[in-house]
């Protein structure tokens, strides 16, 4: 049994009297434990399917489970309790607060998801030790480099111990260096935390080494590995 299955799921939004098909009858099954890449052109709907997939944006038709819950069926408690619980969040930038230190970046994801305790700057130390920059938990966003701020990007989104990470053009205005370090960050935690990982990247070179390509065109989409 796959961890996510997609089975014809569209979305199509509507902007005044125009549709526009942004999925487009897309089917994908991922085992737990895959790193996933995805490419695909500007507008082609990548960003519209792990927002389905994450939760943000329900699908037009079609069916999404999630270790067999259909999370089309959700309302929108049992929604986020998905989000917080299941899936794991990167976007294009860090997005940190600056107002709050890099700890305190990290721990608010719990904010959101289980019950707070007494264990969560523990939690979140250790995740920022594990991401590599453990010695700046106390920094402020504004003190830590491009790349620092995607290690505290990271940790933030596996404080709730997500079973997926869902990244979107993670490491966009990074340099090719640091996003190289960025990547292979993101392959060692998939394999050491045993997450699932599904990238979006414009980097074709970086996307091959996934286990498995996926290709967004106009809406559909392609497996290319
Ligand atoms: N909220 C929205 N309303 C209307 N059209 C949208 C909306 N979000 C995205 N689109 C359109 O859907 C298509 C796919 O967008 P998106 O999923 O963001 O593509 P990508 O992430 O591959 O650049 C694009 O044509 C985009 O303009
Ligand atoms: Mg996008």
């Amino acid at each position: 049994m796959a961890q996510l299955e997609l089975n014809d799921v569209s979305k199509i939004y509507r902007v005044g009297d125009s549709e526009l098909t942004a999925m487009n009858r897309v089917s994908l099954q991922i085992e737990e434990g895959d790193f996933i890449s995805i490419v695909g052109h500007s507008g082609s709907g990548k960003t519209t399917l792990v927002s389905v997939i994450g939760g943000i944006l329900r699908p037009t038709s079609g069916r999404v489970l999630f270790e067999q819950d259909d999370i089309c069926a959700m309302d929108d408690v049992q929604l986020s309790g998905y989000r917080n619980r299941k899936i794991g969040f990167m976007f294009q930038f860090a997005s940190l607060l600056p107002m709050l230190t890099a700890r305190e970046n990290v721990m608010l994801a719990a904010l959101f998801g289980r019950e707070r305790s007494a264990e969560e700057r523990q939690r979140a130390d250790h995740l920022l030790e594990l991401v590599g920059i453990g010695e700046r938990a106390g920094a402020y966003p504004g003190e830590l480099s491009g790349g620092q701020q995607r290690r505290v990007a990271i940790a933030r989104a596996l404080m709730n111990n997500p079973r997926m990470l869902l990244a979107d053009e993670p490491t966009g205005d990074l340099d090719e260096e640091t996003e190289a370090e960025i990547m292979s960050l993101l392959g060692k935690i998939n394999r050491e935390q045993q997450v699932t990982m599904l990238l979006i990247t414009h980097n074709g070179a970086l996307a091959r080494t996934a286990d498995r390509m996926l290709r967004m065109r106009q809406g559909s989409l392609i497996s290319v590995t």
